[in-house]
């Protein structure tokens, strides 16, 4: 802004400008808007932004310097002139997504077998379901693919779908549940051979060829430990964010804490969303206030400090989650209060997401070097 102790007045500095142009254009600088309204005249100090279109504009110094040529010649000789060079900046790159209409995906891993990380998964989509998302699963586990049985799906084969001239694998519909595991393509029995590259491959394949479809969330039932399979699933597919599932003693946490460094590594970069602590006390059937902490008590809470994660949620060891799962119709779809429990984990994932997404950047694909 001009003041009365200003040499000159801004509509001075403009008319001053006017006798530029940049190269090639038709209107001069300030008429094509290339002069910001951010004129300031300050004695004999001048200064304003210019606005160029290319980042790496060739003209960039001439029309500077025809600018503070125009300035001493048609104002004063005197005249200091700064001149701030305004660039595009280059477009944000988002990662590139193999599954665009997928929103969220989230891995389930743990580090120890056992611990209950297929039953967490599946009741936590079930769960999600029930509370209007669309929900997709995949079970990942090539050592011991248990998701179709617990979803109901065991023997099912999918169909091939024609989507946009592509081929796709229809997943199996559960509960209301999209559902594909590496269990409907190999014989149980023969499960261990697909180690390495084969099983990555197989389960690349399973996700990006999956006729998936708009999902809000797309859950992986992730192989228990921290192996080659992981890190290029993790890295390949930009995750979410990660769930580590344990139980309370410290053999299984002392798991858990490998697998939520495996996700912190610079390299890898997955959000831990939370640590869910399961069977965290016993509940007999007839006594349903009890509780006996029969693994020990606090593991979970003990390495969400550690880490600096948090515990998401403690899933009580009860009798009918197991006998839910056997049945193929997981706990979460019934009202009870384990379902309530469910219910009430997924309402936390769905918040530890949202506030994950208001947070931070999309996780970024990692260029995989093959050693
Ligand atoms: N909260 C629970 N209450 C009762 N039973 C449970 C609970 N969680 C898991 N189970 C039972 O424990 C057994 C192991 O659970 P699950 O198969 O989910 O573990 P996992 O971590 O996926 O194992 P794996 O490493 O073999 O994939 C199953 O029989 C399951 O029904
Ligand atoms: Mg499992």
């Amino acid at each position: 802004m001009s003041n009365s102790t200003n040499a000159f007045t801004t509509e001075q500095v403009l008319a001053a400008l006017k006798h530029v142009s940049y190269p090639g254009a038709d209107l001069d600088i300030v008429s094509s808007g290339m002069v910001q309204d951010d004129v300031e005249v300050e004695g004999n100090r001048v200064s304003f932004s210019l606005r160029f279109q290319k980042a790496r504009d060739p003209f960039q110094k001439s029309v500077i310097r025809a600018s503070e040529r125009a300035l001493r010649d048609y104002l004063s000789e005197e005249i200091e002139a700064e001149i701030h060079p305004l660039l595009p900046t280059p477009p944000v790159t988002e990662p590139e997504r193999p599954l665009p209409g997928v929103k969220n995906i989230i891995a389930v891993s743990s580090g120890k077998g056992g611990v209950g990380k297929s039953t967490i998964t599946t009741n936590l989509a079930v769960a999600l379901a029930k509370l209007g998302y669309r929900v997709g699963l995949l079970d990942a586990d090539i050592y011991g693919p248990s998701v179709p049985r617990m979803m109901g799906a065991e023997g099912a084969k999918p169909l091939l779908a024609e989507v946009e001239g592509k081929e796709l694998i229809d997943p199996v519909i559960r509960h209301g549940v999209k559902l594909l595991s590496i269990g409907f393509f190999i014989d149980p029995e023969h499960a261990l051979i697909w180690r390495g590259t084969m099983a990555s491959n197989a389960l690349g394949q399973l996700i990006r060829e999956g006729n998936w479809g708009d999902l809000d969330y797309l859950l992986i039932d992730l192989p228990p430990g921290t192996s080659d399979i992981h890190l290029t699933l993790i890295q390949t597919l930009g995750i979410t964010g990660a769930l580590v599932v344990t139980t309370p003693q410290s053999v299984a946490t002392d798991d858990a804490r490998k697998g939520i460094s495996m996700f912190q590594d610079e390299k890898v970069n997955v959000p831990v969303l939370g640590i869910v602590e399961n069977m965290s006390w016993f509940t007999p059937a007839e006594l349903p206030q009890n509780r006996y902490y029969i693994f020990g008590k606090g593991g979970g809470e003990r390495l969400a400090k550690e880490t600096e994660t948090k515990l998401i949620a403690q899933i009580p060891l009860v009798q009918s989650v197991q006998e839910a799962a056997d049945e193929g119709t997981p706990i979460a779809l019934k009202e009870s209060i384990m379902g309530q429990t469910f219910v009430d984990f997924a309402t936390k994932v769905v918040q530890a997401v949202e506030e994950r997404n208001r947070t931070l950047a999309p996780t970024n694909k990692v260029e995989v070097t093959k050693r």
